[in-house]
This record gives structure tokens, sequence and C-alpha cells, in this order.
């Protein structure tokens, strides 16, 4: 079957991050208890300080929403400082009213990870849709941790990392601490399936992987151009993460 193809919506602004906490306040007006689907990263982390802001001067509330994280690192449990179980808890649930009850990360301890994905998916079905979905992209163009190579029907599985995305995440460890090789991710069909989708770039070292992502087709050399297939993804691209993209 030929495939549907759409032209994501693309902002560029200078503070995207406020631009996508702004998305998500909005939907949270409307819903209150919203699925929201959340990402970790350095481009995030001005995401959950504005949606804080928020939170403390009572212009939104997370208190009834429930989030699925996009992935997890194989091997940290949630208590690691490395762990995303742990980003998540310093970056917004420490900072906000949100419940950490109706947090949901892959456990990155299961004694059984493919189990473990199997039932993070199948709790995903259950609960969901996710309303807004928010994406971070790799310097490769991975989403989640679905690297070069991620089939578009992928679900939620055990992924082994490229060294590209280990020695990029290798900043967020302490210098000679491992960064693990392997991780559990939501699959690209997984993502897709997400009402809206909000990506964020921020930085010219995403500038080439968002110009992949619009080149036009569906590759698995650059997952994130899989969302040429959803109707509903938003860009909200700083100018230098844009500055590649032909017009
Ligand atoms: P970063 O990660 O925000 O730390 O650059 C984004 C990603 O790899 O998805």
């Amino acid at each position: 079957m030929a495939d549907i193809l759409t032209t994501p919506r693309i902002t560029i602004l200078d503070d995207p991050a406020r631009a996508a906490a702004e998305e998500i306040s909005a939907l949270l007006d409307e819903t209150p208890s919203a699925v929201l689907g959340l990402a970790t990263g350095g481009t995030m982390i001005p995401v959950y300080r504005r949606i804080a802001e928020g939170c403390a001067a009572s212009r939104m509330s997370l208190a009834r929403t429930t989030t699925f994280n996009l992935d997890e690192y194989v091997g940290l449990p949630p208590r690691h400082r490395q762990s995303y179980h742990h980003f998540m808890t310093e970056h917004l649930v420490n900072q906000s009213d949100m419940n950490p009850a109706r947090m949901h990360l892959p456990d990155g301890a299961a004694p059984d990870p493919d189990a473990e994905a199997a039932r993070y998916e199948a709790m995903i079905a259950r609960q969901g849709p996710i309303d807004l979905q928010l994406l971070g992209i790799g310097a490769n163009g991975h989403i989640g941790f679905n690297e070069p190579g991620s089939p578009g029907d992928s679900r939620t599985r055990v992924v082994e990392l490229t060294a590209r995305t280990r020695r990029d995440n290798a900043r967020y460890f302490a210098p000679g601490e491992p960064v693990p090789t392997h991780a559990i991710t939501m699959g690209i069909a997984t993502i897709l399936a997400a009402r809206r989708i909000v990506l964020l770039a921020t930085g010219s070292g995403k500038a080439q992987a968002i110009a992949s992502l619009l080149e036009g087709v569906p590759r698995s050399d650059c997952p994130a151009s899989f969302l040429l297939r959803h109707r509903q993804v938003h860009l909200l691209l700083d100018p230098a993460a844009a500055s590649l993209i032909r017009r």
C-alpha cells in the first residue's frame, strides 16, 4: 500500500521549549486527565521547567494526568541517578503537582526486559491512546531509542544503542561511568499511535536530523522520518535546528 504522507507543521522560534509547555498547558486546560507521552534529554529540561513554573503559579496542573515515557535504559533501576525514571522525578514530579503513581516508564531493572517491554506496550494500549506525545530527536535521527534501521511498524521492545548515541549520552554520566548498551523503547508504531506529536529540537547539532526528517519519504535510516505518516505533527525548532531545512 502506498504511504499517505503529510507535511508536519513547523514553527521556528527562539524559545521552542516555552511553546511546547504552552501546548501541553492548553491541552490540560481542555482535558485535565489527558494522557501525555513524555521524553527525557537535555532538550526537555526547559520544557519541564516551564511546566513547573506554570504549576507553581497555579496556571496549570498535572494532578490528573497520566504519563508514559518513551524509554528507559536496561540495567538501571529507577533510583539510579542516570535512569530516566530519576530524570523525570527530579525535573517534573518533584517540581509539580504530578501524581507519581500515574507516571509510567519501562522498568530498566526488570529481570526479563523483553517481558517488561511487552507489559509496557500493553499498558499503553489499555490506558491510551496518548493524547500528546512529546519527542526529542537524536543527532542520528532517532526518536525514543529507535535508532537508524528501526522498522516503521516496531512496537515497544529491547534495542541496542548505537555507538553514536552512547557517545552523545555519555555527557550525562560521570566520567568513566559506563553508558548502558541497551534500552527499552516505545516503537515507532507505538509513537505514531498518539493523537498528536510535538517534536522539539534545539541547536545546530540537530539541524541535519531535522533536514533528513523532512526529506520526503519515511526511511529507516532516519527513524524520525516515519513521522511523515502522522497527520498531526508539530515541529518546534529554534533557528539553529531549522538552519538546514531546504525551502
Ligand atoms: P537531547 O536528546 O535532548 O539530550 O539532545 C534528544 C534525543 O536523543 O532524543
